[in-house]
């Protein structure tokens, strides 16, 4: 990463890689997947921070059956403290389960759900104000990209969460460009270092060079078993979020002990 060796003499709280993934489907497919990672073997777990993020109903099942090197996130929370906010789950809520992450600001909470960068700003704040490790999502959309809009969307978005915290420690950056979200359609390894790196001179120019260095900027749309590793080699990016590739298995090459592995595993290995 664009970590030198002399990371470690900054006070850095954590200093791997950080891979996430997103879980969607029913029970019994959210304990298949449990089940294929906790059999998984990666190659290097401290290397790499790992974070698996399932629908809420299923955080407490996830959280009690899950390796426990591997960590849990919910996939929003709610912008204020519990109350009357029918159906929505506070960061109370989940710092009173012990969960430690929360991604915040994905792009379909933004597209579908009208979320404005000053909405996911107030979210990010909130939640790191109670304590949670917050992966908090960027990107532009197609048009977005195609009219040269990418750096300046991608700075808004960040700026509305720089003005609201102070602290960086808890927060991860994602990088998905909307249009490599779900589509299989994954941006080039220049592609994301580029906006990477502009993210970071973003932190650099505007917040301090200690978070611009320190903050884990993380990589996610179509990252697959596949195309990781020369993401992964990127010196800007510093882990990913991983949606489709996270749910699937791939048959393992030992035809005699065949069983399915998980790509998600490979994708962990991918990075060291
Ligand atoms: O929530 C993860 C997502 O944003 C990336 O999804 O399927 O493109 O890896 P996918």
């Amino acid at each position: 990463t664009h970590r030198p060796e002399g990371r470690a003499s900054l006070t850095w709280r954590i200093d791997e890689w950080l891979l996430a993934c997103v879980a969607n489907g029913t029970g019994e497919e959210v304990t298949k997947l449990v089940t294929t990672l906790n059999d998984g073997k990666v190659t290097s777990p401290d290397a790499v921070e790992v974070v698996v993020s399932p629908p809420f109903v299923f955080l407490p099942l996830v959280k009690s059956s899950l390796r426990s090197d591997f960590h849990v996130a919910a996939q929003n929370c709610w912008v204020k403290k519990g109350g009357a906010y029918t159906g929505e789950i506070s960061a109370e809520m989940l710092v009173n389960l012990d969960i430690p992450w929360v991604i915040l600001g994905h792009s379909e909470r933004r597209a579908l759900l009208s979320e404005s960068n000053e909405f996911v700003g107030d979210k990010v704040a909130y939640a790191v104000s109670k304590g949670l490790k917050v992966i908090a999502c960027v990107g532009e959309t197609l048009e977005q990209r195609e009219s040269g809009a990418t750096t300046e969307v991608v700075s808004a978005q960040t700026k509305a969460i720089a003005e609201r915290i102070s602290d960086w420690t808890n927060v991860v950056v994602a990088y998905e460009p909307v249009w490599a979200i779900g589509t299989g359609k994954v941006a080039t390894p220049a592609q994301a270092q580029e906006v990477h790196s502009e993210l970071r001179k973003w932190l650099q120019k505007n917040v301090s060079a200690e978070v611009a260095e320190s903050t884990r900027i993380i990589y996610g749309g179509s990252v697959n078993g596949a195309n990781s590793k020369e993401l992964a080699a990127q010196p800007d990016v510093d882990g990913f979020l991983v949606g489709g590739a996270s749910l699937k298995t791939r048959p393992c090459d030992d035809l005699v002990n065949s069983v399915d592995l998980p790509e998600f595993v490979d994708i962990i290995n991918a990075a060291t």
